[in-house]
C-alpha cells in the first residue's frame, strides 16, 4: 500500500497551552516515524479575527519555534507557513463553490466566535473550507486533532466526497486522528468549559513553556468540586477527571490504576502527582525551545515553504485539469 500522508495545522496566535499539546501536538510528533507527514503553521486561519500585523510577525515564528521545540522535524515533515503556499486558497475558492451556506451556517466555532463578539467577516465564515483546502490539497489521509475540531473534520470529508462525486476519483476521504484521553482539555478556571488560547485568564491554562513553578500553581489552584475523593466523573467531577485524564496522558499510566493509587490520598497530593507529571512531560520541551534560533527558523521555513509549494503544486494541477481550469 502507498505510504499515507498525515497533515495538520496549528494556528500562530500565541499561547500554545496544553490542551493544543495532549489533545493534537503530541501526536504529530509520534505520527512522523511511520507517515509522510505534513504540518503547517497556518497564519492565514489567524487573521480571520482583529490581529497586529507587527505582532502577528512575532506570533509566527514564536508559533514555529514551538512546534520545533515540541519535535516537529524538518527533516522528516513537511513544515511550513500556510500563506506562503498559494494553493491553498486557490483550491479553498473551488471547494467554496461548492459548500453549501446552510452548512457553514451550523459550524459551531463560528458560532461561538460570533456569539462572543468577534465581527463576523466572510474570512471567518468561510474558515472551515479553508481547512479543508489544507487537508485536501496533499491528499491526506489521516488529520491529528482535538475533538474541538471534529465538525470541520466532517465537513472536510463531505466536500472530498462532493468533489469526487462531480469530477472523479481525485482525493481520499480522510479520517481524524483523536486522542482517547485528553481530546478535550478542560479549562483550569471553568472545567465545563475546552482550555483556550483566548481566555482572557492567564490561570485557565498551562502553557507548554510555563516555569515548573507556574505550572505547579496553576494546577493546585485549578477548580475542582469539595468532595475530596479522586475519582473520574465528568459530569459530578469534571475538574478531577480533567486532571485524571492529563496525568493519565503524561505518565502512560491508566485511569483506574490512578484512582487506585490517588483515590483516598487527598486533592493535595493528588494534585501535586499532576504537577510532576505535567512538569516532567514539558521538560524537555522548553529546554529545546531554548537552543533554537530565529535566523534558523527562518531558514528551515523558508525551505519548507519552496518544497511545500512544488508537491502542492503537482496536486493542485490534477485539480485544474478536472474542473476545466487547465491552462489552454
Ligand atoms: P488551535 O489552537 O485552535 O490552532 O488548535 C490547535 C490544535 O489543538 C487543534 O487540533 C485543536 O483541536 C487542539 N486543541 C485546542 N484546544 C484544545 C483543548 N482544550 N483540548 C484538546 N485539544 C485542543
Ligand atoms: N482549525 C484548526 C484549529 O483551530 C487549525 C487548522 C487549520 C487545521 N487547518 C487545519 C487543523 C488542517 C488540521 C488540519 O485548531
Amino acid at each position: 500500500m502507498e505510504r499515507q500522508t498525515v497533515f495538520s495545522g496549528l494556528q500562530p496566535t500565541g499561547n500554545v497551552h496544553l490542551g493544543n499539546y495532549l489533545g493534537a501536538l503530541r501526536n504529530w510528533v509520534k505520527l512522523q516515524d511511520s507517515y509522510d507527514s505534513v504540518y503547517c503553521v497556518v497564519d492565514l486561519h489567524a487573521i480571520t479575527v482583529d490581529y497586529d500585523p507587527q505582532q502577528f510577525e512575532q506570533d509566527r515564528i514564536e508559533a514555529a519555534k514551538v512546534l520545533l521545540a515540541v519535535g516537529i522535524d524538518p527533516d522528516k515533515s513537511l513544515f511550513y507557513f500556510q500563506s506562503q503556499v498559494p494553493q491553498h486558497s486557490e483550491l479553498a475558492w473551488i471547494l467554496g463553490t461548492m459548500t453549501p451556506t446552510g452548512v457553514l451556517n451550523r459550524m459551531t466555532q463560528y458560532k461561538d466566535k460570533v456569539a462572543r463578539g468577534i465581527p463576523a467577516n466572510l474570512g471567518l465564515y468561510s474558515y472551515p473550507v479553508l481547512m479543508a483546502a489544507d487537508i485536501l490539497l496533499y491528499h491526506a489521509n489521516l488529520v491529528p486533532i482535538g475533538d474541538d475540531q471534529r465538525q470541520h473534520l466532517e465537513m472536510t470529508r463531505d466536500l472530498a466526497e462532493r468533489f469526487n462525486n462531480r469530477f472523479g476519483e481525485v482525493f481520499p476521504i480522510p479520517d481524524a486522528l483523536i486522542p482517547e484521553t485528553t481530546a478535550r482539555v478542560m479549562s483550569f478556571a471553568d472545567p465545563t468549559s475546552k482550555m483556550s488560547k483566548s481566555d482572557p485568564n492567564e490561570k485557565s491554562r498551562v502553557l507548554i513553556l510555563d516555569s515548573p513553578d507556574v505550572v505547579r500553581k496553576k494546577i493546585k489552584s485549578a477548580m475542582t468540586d469539595s468532595d475530596p475523593e479522586v475519582r473520574f466523573d465528568r459530569d459530578e467531577k469534571p475538574g478531577i477527571s480533567n486532571l485524571l485524564e492529563i496525568m493519565s496522558t503524561c505518565t502512560g499510566e491508566s485511569i483506574d490504576n490512578l484512582v487506585a493509587e490517588y483515590g483516598g490520598s487527598g486533592y493535595g497530593v493528588f494534585k501535586e502527582a499532576v504537577a510532576d507529571a505535567v512538569i516532567a512531560e514539558l521538560a524537555p520541551i522548553r529546554s529545546a525551545y531554548t537552543q533554537l534560533d530565529d535566523e534558523e527558523i527562518a531558514r528551515i521555513m523558508r525551505r519548507g515553504a519552496l518544497d511545500a509549494r512544488t508537491r502542492a503544486e503537482g496536486f493542485q494541477q490534477t485539480v485544474r485539469q478536472v474542473t476545466g481550469l487547465a491552462p489552454v
